[in-house]
């Protein structure tokens, strides 16, 4: 396979030339998807090819998730060990039907209550649902996402035939998750036949898993959607997982890294921090959230806005860039211990670990 191909409403390619080089593809005009450029996607899909497209949460890696040799390129071209399970992306909450069974009545409320939305259900899989997206468990991982991108695609994908989507997040296996087109195509730009833009995501962390596998409904990711709305609408508290729940890669102690190390530091702490590793002759990259930068700092410097949505959007974006500096460290400005700030923390552990 080629470079990736951005899709773009513009012309990718002077007049005169047919066909562009696979450099020349890459980003340059980058814009939203038409109708031909998802029939395209749905085509390449149903033909056994790698699409990248955006959801609200982060962008995904998609194969027709009823065919186990393209979803087994997923794995090779994320570097992501194959007893990983996937999240297959369906159309409808209609869908769930064809890859789980025995839908529990907590769950089927879930999916009526916040599809198309951030939160993806682990149910036991039907007979449809194979190994090489279950990673080997009775269980499989479904969500609808609320992306007009996303949703033309799944819907295109189910005129010619296909009944859902697998799709991991599209960056290369322990990264920070993909935030916009770019993101993809410089984690994965090779690997994959095209990349579907539409845009940078809304959301920006990944979706709030929750498994319906055991007795009590179990949080195995927080995510987008807050666990509170989930709480609610259950009527009972979600448990914690235990050593008997599924396996979540993104639970994995380090994920979601940049490749500088990365340590979190209370604000109290931060300037005196970077002082001291600056008197060390070490370079710094600061993620700032209510620390102000100071004058006499050279290095990079993030501002993050101090609310969890907007933070959450902004987040692996900002990781990538301070990233890009090529520090010696990245501090991380800690983040409050609310509710709000859950999903956020998470990531912030992971990405902080070791
Ligand atoms: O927001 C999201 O969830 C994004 C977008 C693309 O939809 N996807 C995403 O996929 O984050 P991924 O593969 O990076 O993370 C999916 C998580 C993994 O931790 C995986 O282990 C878990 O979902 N998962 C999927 N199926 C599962 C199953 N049957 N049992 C337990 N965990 C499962
Ligand atoms: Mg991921």
């Amino acid at each position: 396979m080629g470079g990736a191909t951005i899709l773009a409403e513009q012309p990718l390619a002077p007049a005169g030339r047919n066909l562009p080089l696979a450099h020349e593809l890459m980003p340059a005009a980058i814009t939203a998807a038409d109708p031909s450029g998802i029939a395209r996607a749905a085509r390449l899909l149903m033909a056994g090819e790698l699409v990248a497209f955006p959801t609200e949460t982060v962008y995904g890696l998609g194969a027709d998730a009823a065919n186990p040799e393209a979803v087994r390129r997923i794995f090779a071209a994320k570097g992501r060990p194959a007893d990983h399970p996937l999240i297959v992306h369906v159309a409808a909450a209609a869908d769930l039907a064809y890859w789980a069974r025995d839908v529990p009545l907590g769950a089927a409320r879930l999916a009526a209550q916040f599809w198309p939305g951030p939160l993806t259900l682990i149910l036991p899989r039907s007979g449809h649902a194979d190994d090489a997206v279950t990673g080997g468990q009775d269980s499989v991982g479904v969500r609808v996402p609320a992306h007009p991108v996303a949703l033309a695609l799944l819907h295109a994908f189910r005129a010619v035939g296909g009944h859902g989507i697998a799709a991991p997040s599209a960056n290369r296996f322990g990264h920070v998750s993909p935030t916009t087109a770019r993101h993809v195509a410089d984690d994965l730009g090779d690997a994959v036949a095209m990349i579907v833009d539409g845009g940078p995501t809304r959301v920006g962390i990944e979706s709030t898993i929750v498994a319906f596998t055991s007795p009590q409904p179990t949080l195995l990711r927080p995510g987008g959607l807050a666990v509170a709305a989930i709480e609610a609408v259950l009527g009972a508290p979600l448990a914690l997982p235990d050593a008997t729940a599924p396996r979540a890669s993104g639970t994995l102690a380090s994920h979601y890294a940049p490749h500088t190390a990365a340590q979190l530091v209370p604000a109290q702490n931060l300037l005196a921090e970077i002082d001291l590793l600056v008197d060390r002759d070490e370079t710094v990259a600061v993620l700032a959230r209510t620390v102000a930068r100071p004058r006499d700092f050279d290095g990079a410097w993030i501002a993050a806005v101090d609310d969890a949505e907007g933070y959450a959007r902004m987040l692996y974006a900002s990781l990538r860039e301070l990233d890009a500096a090529r520090a010696d460290a990245i501090l991380i400005e800690d983040v409050p211990a609310h509710a709000e700030w859950l999903a956020v923390r998470d990531r912030l552990a992971r990405a902080t670990h070791g």
